[in-house]
């Protein structure tokens, strides 16, 4: 069996009452499941998820401040989502990046912090359509990876997410609705392990984002390179991302 990770991307949907109700209608999916799947809700509810203990249920962070505390008002520290529950944090997602200020440096001190403090960091890199248009999406991904990992030493808690921003859904209002094509993907993940290698980081996971699905998770699983899904939208219905999960643990 191909390990495959499923990273299932919350945004700002789902209460806690509504999170826990989720996860224990695919308990069973979860504790059958021979897959990684980790969910990353909103910050109020990590600890609900986290006291769920469904085995084989990692938690994650959408963010994370890189200060260890101080006057930063509505942010959260990583001993703060350490004690919540959460082991896994998201990082420079499009969204973030687009609409809240997380610049390459940003991004990069958030990386650096949240590796410091033993989470598993799952970095976002992606182009947009308009970079896509003109032909600079490697040029775009570069950049992101080589600021984003500046100073990092080990990626042993490290997993990247190549995110094109223009396949998000609702992610770029300027794109018509795409998503790539298989080619598409196995030549991306291609050249960002090339870029993760030139830097000398070998062996990190890299997933897919942008309107995966129970439709064309199978398809994308089975690429090279491809070593598992950033999911949003399809993850908030239990019978779409129970059949991903299913999906995931029948590819070869
Ligand atoms: P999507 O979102 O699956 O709804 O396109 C993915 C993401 O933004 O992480």
């Amino acid at each position: 069996m191909k390990e495959i990770i499923l990273a299932a991307n919350w945004k700002m949907n789902k209460t806690t009452s509504e999170a826990v109700a989720f996860v224990k209608h695919l308990k069973k999916v979860l504790r059958n499941s021979k897959q990684k799947v980790i969910i990353f809700p909103s910050f109020v509810s990590i600890e609900a998820l986290r006291k769920l203990e469904i085995k084989n249920l990692g938690i994650g962070a959408q963010n994370m401040h890189f200060a260890e505390s101080g006057t930063f008002t509505g942010e959260m520290s990583a001993r703060m989502l350490l004690e919540a529950g959460a082991k896994y944090i998201l990082v420079g997602h499009s969204e973030r990046r687009a609409m809240f200020g997380d610049s390459d440096e940003i991004v990069n001190k958030k990386l650096s912090a949240a590796l410091s403090a033993g989470f598993v960091g799952v970095l976002c890199i992606g182009e947009t359509y308009e970079e896509r248009v003109k032909n600079q999406t490697i040029k775009v991904l570069s950049r992101q990876i080589e600021s984003a990992l500046l100073g990092v030493e080990s990626t042993k808690n490290l997993i990247l997410a190549y995110e094109p921003v223009w396949a998000i859904s609702g992610g770029d209002p300027n794109a018509p609705k795409l998503t790539p094509t298989s080619e598409d993907i196995a030549k991306i993940h291609a050249s960002i392990q090339a870029k993760l290698e030139e830097l000398g980081f070998v062996g990190v996971k890299i997933l897919y984002g942008g309107s995966a699905n129970e439709k064309n998770c199978a398809e994308f699983a089975s690429i090279e390179g491809v070593d598992g899904f950033l999911i949003g939208g399809a993850s908030l219905v239990e019978e779409k991302f129970s059949s991903i999960i299913k999906i995931a643990n029948n590819i070869k």
